[in-house]
């Protein structure tokens, strides 16, 4: 079986979108196998932000982690907390995933975000791999 301590392991990791349901299990695999985690999520509306509350109580079950509820288009508080958090891989699930948003795109995104800035700057400042999801 894989297992992520296979790899040349990175300590630090931070799971975007860590309160939804990808991000929670990934979460929950990640604490099981040690990692130090940090998770960002808005805990937004799209659904029910309890879902998203329970599954990070989920993940507490697992083990400690430092939760920010921040919404990743918040460039300033983004950087902050890169800073203090330093992470080694950047594992970015956030999305308002589904048919819905791919067909009226101005709910998925603030206008005058720039996704592959934000990504290229967070990369070169704090972290030294970068994932995205589909
Ligand atoms: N669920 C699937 O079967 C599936 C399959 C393939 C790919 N994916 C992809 O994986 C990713 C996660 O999917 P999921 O099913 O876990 O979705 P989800 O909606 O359960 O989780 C997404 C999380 O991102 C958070 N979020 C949304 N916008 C945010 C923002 N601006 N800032 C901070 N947090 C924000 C939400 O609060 C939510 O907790 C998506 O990109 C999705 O397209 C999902």
């Amino acid at each position: 079986m894989f297992r992520i301590k296979d790899m040349a392991m990175p300590a630090k990791v931070m799971v975007t979108g860590g309160a939804g349901f990808i991000g929670s299990h990934l979460a929950e695999a990640l604490l099981r196998q040690g990692i130090q985690l940090t998770i960002v999520d808005s805990l937004d509306d799209f659904y029910s932000p309890s879902k998203k509350l329970s599954n990070l109580e989920a993940v507490r079950r697992q083990g400690e982690f430092q939760f920010f509820q921040k919404d990743i288009r918040d460039y300033e508080s983004m950087r902050r907390i890169f800073s203090a958090t330093q992470p080694d891989v950047v594992i970015h699930l956030a999305a308002r995933a589904g048919e819905l948003v791919a067909r009226d795109h101005t709910l998925a995104l603030a206008p005058d975000v720039d996704d592959d800035r934000v990504a290229s700057d967070l990369h070169d400042d704090a972290s030294d791999d970068f994932s995205f999801a589909a």
